[in-house]
């Protein structure tokens, strides 16, 4: 890869798990300036950047654009998908400044479930049958007219709460009253989409996107339910797996697979991006369903999965800087990633630590201990999602998922190993977490 000469000063927004490996990996990286960061109150990711002093609001911009300006911000990453829907990126793109992270028309990919599943229909991606409604009424009489539950979706962010798969049809009516009329999640759930169930083995895949070219990324798998085994509600995530195995040990996601996603999903995505001229530039998260029928979408998001990051940047050997920015300036046809191999990181596994009551509400403040014991041990990266700095200067709890610990190793197991060696360092009240991430369970 070429490099430009000279640093690059970066702006980092978002503050949790997913920005902390983030923040760690450009540490790493000999280009690296200054490292600011949007939102510095998760004190893991605290340490690694200065905080900025101005509010980031892509609704009033004057102050970051001025701060960007002042402070030679090269490149700007955004994280999470707020920002990225609100126009962040629109905002802050400047002729010397590149943003790792899509303009609002692109992040409608996630933001508008409804708009979502009629660009693939329009385009032919396979995706679960569905329809979208603004009447509960018609949502529910269209819902009794199945044979089978389906699943029931907020259009708009819902901090990973608009999903409901329900397990009967009255299951579904319910999620439909709780979305549409009693608001559940808010204006999110004004507009609900409908859709079929689909059976299988659930990835996620990667796809760095500079406008016209693609660089697929290693896949990995997240376990969303809470409990183990799969059971329980969903949640935005209880671990990661890099790569992806099955239970005879191959790939899940091999070579004959991963070229039908790219060939029947990912291309033609970024063709109909272009015909919308959507100009996308970061990363495209692809949540598929390999099915009996072919890999189908079960939804797109325009931003790194969160653990999923944690286990990509923790296998990651390139530097992250270059990549990121390669990829904001439309220059990814530069870029060659090179993975881990052998004990450095073959393989990543996280668990999250979440609070008690999460994906409810969890409690807040709570001391947590053991943190620097688990980050000492051999192959153990730990990151801060949910913390903030408490009274007597150490991490505490706000709740939701509070830390990640990525176990790397030679394989799967190894660093499966590691991650739970780790996990066992780490107390705080309530500490709540899966014992089979890195298995080959199913959900
Ligand atoms: P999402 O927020 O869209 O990722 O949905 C959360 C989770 O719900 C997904 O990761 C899947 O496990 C599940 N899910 C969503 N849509 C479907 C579907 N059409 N069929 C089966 N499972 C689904
Ligand atoms: N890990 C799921 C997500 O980031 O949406």
């Amino acid at each position: 890869m070429t490099t430009l000469p000279g640093r690059v000063n970066v702006l980092l927004i978002g503050s949790g798990g997913r920005e902390h490996a983030l923040a760690w990996k450009l540490r790493q990286s000999a280009r690296l300036g200054d490292l600011w960061l949007g939102d510095a109150l998760n004190p893991g990711l605290a340490m690694l950047g200065k905080p900025v002093d101005v509010p980031v609001d892509p609704r009033a911009p004057f102050q970051i654009q001025r701060f960007c300006d002042t402070h030679a911000i090269g490149l700007v990453v955004i994280g999470p998908e707020e920002p990225l829907a609100g126009g962040l990126a629109d905002v802050l793109a400047a002729p010397n400044r590149a943003v790792f992270g899509p303009t609002a028309d692109g992040a409608r990919l996630e933001s508008d479930k409804a708009w979502s599943k009629e660009f693939m229909r329009a385009a032919s991606i396979p995706t679960a049958e569905g329809r979208a409604f603004t009447d509960p009424e018609a949502a529910k009489a269209f819902v009794r007219s199945r044979p089978e539950p389906w699943v029931i979706k907020a259009s708009g962010l819902a901090k990973g709460k608009g999903v409901v798969v329900p397990s009967t049809i009255d299951e579904g009516i319910a999620a439909i009253d709780a979305m549409m009329t009693r608001r559940s999640v808010g204006e999110a759930g004004t507009k609900i989409v409908v859709e079929e169930r689909l059976k299988g083995r659930e990835v996620s895949v990667f796809a760095l996107v500079d406008g016209k070219s693609i660089y697929v990324l290693e896949t990995c798998r997240d376990h969303k339910r809470l409990g183990d085994g799969g059971a329980g509600p969903n949640t935005g995530g209880m671990g990661a797996t890099c790569p992806v195995l099955g239970a005879d040990g191959k790939r899940i996601v091999d070579g004959h697979t991963l070229s039908r996603i790219e060939r029947e999903i990912l291309l033609p995505t970024v063709d109909a991006l272009r015909r919308e001229s959507i100009d996308y530039r970061g990363v495209l998260y692809l949540g598929l369903m390999l099915t009996h029928a072919g890999p189908k979408v079960i939804e797109y998001n325009v931003r790194f999965g969160d653990p999923e990051c944690q286990v990509l940047m923790a296998r990651l050997k390139s530097d992250l800087l270059d990549i990121l920015l390669a990829t904001g300036s439309r220059r990814l046809e530069e870029v060659n990633i090179e993975w881990a191999e052998g004990d450095d990181g073959a393989a990543a596994v996280c668990v999250v630590l979440a609070g008690k009551g999460y994906p409810g509400a969890s409690s807040q403040g709570l001391p947590i201990e053991g943190l620097d014991r688990a980050a000492a041990l051999e192959g153990v990266r730990v990151f801060h999602a949910g913390t903030r700095r408490g009274p007597n200067g150490g991490a505490v709890t706000h709740g939701g998922r509070v830390i990640n610990i990525v176990g790397v190793g030679a394989s799967v197991d190894d660093a499966r190993r590691r991650a739970y060696r780790a996990v066992e360092q780490v107390h705080f009240d309530g500490k709540t977490y899966r014992t089979d991430i890195g298995t080959d369970v199913v959900g």
